[in-house]
């Protein structure tokens, strides 16, 4: 077998951008605007908030560690560090990028589906029908298997050619149409209700098992962490970054995005009196309001519209990226294929499975609650009992490239002890709840 030398970023800000474009995507947006209108409004969001900074920034470092560290996928970089009892952990990571990436796809393919509609003159008169026509069937499964082309296209370039250059552009670009429709809810009639149940908590309604599960769920999803993804980008860094600084850095921005999202979406939501539409779709929560919205602001709204689900779909492009590329890296890796061959194998088995969740919103729904709320917590929780008990010198890892120790202790006990018992009761708690 020839040998060619292990890819990397070409650029210092190269992996960042990666690895927010990774981090921000539909998650942001789709998910994290749907569990926060279900799950209660402003006290989800602080509790959110609370477990990325315990839960997430830990497990996100402690992925950045293992890929760096070993310069593998993660089937590999776990055998690596940990034996071979570790490879099926590795191998739950990769059925896991092919699972999330099928509905995943379905729902960029939505997203395509919307901006092209706005192009063709507007979102018709009743967005609710609209999203019942769009969400499934024949039309949403050519639209993913589009979406699935393209991903496939830009993974089979490779890491610098292909990811490094399709996000450099467009991450900055949604930002900013997301902050313009932030600015533009402001000024409709009647947001106040809106921000009043985004902003302002009420914290009776959140104890339940359910709430703390979205919340750690969300948490792992929008950062995209538990099944090697992070670990993976990693894995093409050199030695001189500074990953406790770019962790946060990734954190920071993903949260920014979902933040000013739901400063988008909520005002939205109350001005046009649709609390009632999403509670009874709370999946296609973003997809029914947002659209009303353009329409009100005639034609200028549906040319803003257009771009917003334009960057919407290239954010959800470059996070499907990073899920097939766990699934490439690890056949690239493990089988001793070719990029191009994983990436067309590996992105043609994801489109077959692709076509359940586009024929069904229930199968879809029930996909995201297996990986997200099953498969990506329990990843969490293996990982951090990996770095904090079987990894030999994380400490060791995680200094090289920063200005010294800092509170790299504290980042190792909270993956000792305080990271796995949290996310073991949720995950406890979370299957008896959906299997009782
Ligand atoms: N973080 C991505 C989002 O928020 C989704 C994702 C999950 C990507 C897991 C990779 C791994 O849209």
């Amino acid at each position: 077998m020839t040998h060619t030398p292990r890819e990397q970023w070409g650029t210092r800000l190269g992996f960042v951008f990666a690895a927010v474009g990774s981090a921000v995507g539909l998650g942001n947006m789709w998910r994290f605007s749907y569990l926060t209108a279900e799950n209660g409004g402003a006290a989800f969001l602080l509790l959110y908030v609370a477990i990325v900074l315990v839960v997430g920034l830990p497990v996100l470092l402690a992925e950045l560690v293992i890929g760096r560290g070993s310069n593998k996928s993660p089937i590999a970089a776990l055998v690596h560090y940990g034996g071979p009892a570790w490879a099926p952990l590795g191998g739950i990571f990769v059925g896991c990028g092919f699972l999330i990436l099928a509905y995943y796809s379905v729902i960029s393919g939505w997203t395509l589906r919307y901006a092209l509609m706005a192009a063709s003159g507007g979102f018709g008169s009743d967005p609710e029908a609209l999203f019942g026509e769009i969400a499934t069937g024949p039309a949403a499964i050519a639209w993913h298997l589009g979406f699935m082309g393209l991903t496939t296209l830009v993974v089979q370039r490779g890491v610098r050619g292909g990811i490094e250059r399709a996000t450099l552009v467009l991450m900055p670009l949604l930002f900013v149409v997301v902050c313009g429709i932030a600015v533009y809810a402001a000024t409709l009639e009647g947001s106040g209700a809106g921000y009043a149940y985004y902003l302002s908590p009420d914290f009776r309604g959140i104890w339940s098992w359910k709430v703390f599960s979205d919340a750690a769920s969300q948490a792992f999803f929008s950062l995209s962490l538990g099944m090697g993804a992070m670990l993976t980008y990693a894995s093409y860094l050199t030695d001189d970054h500074d990953l406790p600084e770019e962790s946060l850095l990734v954190a920071l921005s993903d949260f920014g995005v979902a933040f000013v999202a739901g400063l988008a979406v909520f005002p939205v939501i109350f001005a046009l009196g649709l609390s009632q539409a999403v509670g009874e779709s709370t999946i296609g929560a973003l997809f029914i309001t947002l659209p009303s919205a353009f329409n009100q602001m005639g034609t200028a709204g549906v040319l803003v519209g257009g771009v917003f689900f334009v960057a919407l779909a290239v954010a959800a492009l470059t996070s499907a990226i990073s899920l097939l590329e766990v699934v490439v890296a690890s056949a690239i890796d493990g089988l001793g294929w070719t990029r191009r061959r994983a990436a067309l194998v590996g992105g043609g088995a994801v489109a077959a499975l692709g076509i359940a969740p586009a024929l069904s919103l229930g199968a879809l729904d029930w996909m995201d609650k297996i990986a997200g709320n099953v498969l990506l917590v329990a990843g969490g929780l293996a990982l951090s009992i990996f770095v904090g008990w079987v990894m030999p010198d994380p400490m060791g890892e995680v200094a090289r490239g920063t200005h010294g120790v800092r509170w790299f202790f504290l980042w190792r006990w909270l993956l000792r002890v305080p990271v796995p018992l949290v996310l073991a009761v949720i995950l406890y708690a979370t299957i008896t709840s959906l299997f009782p």
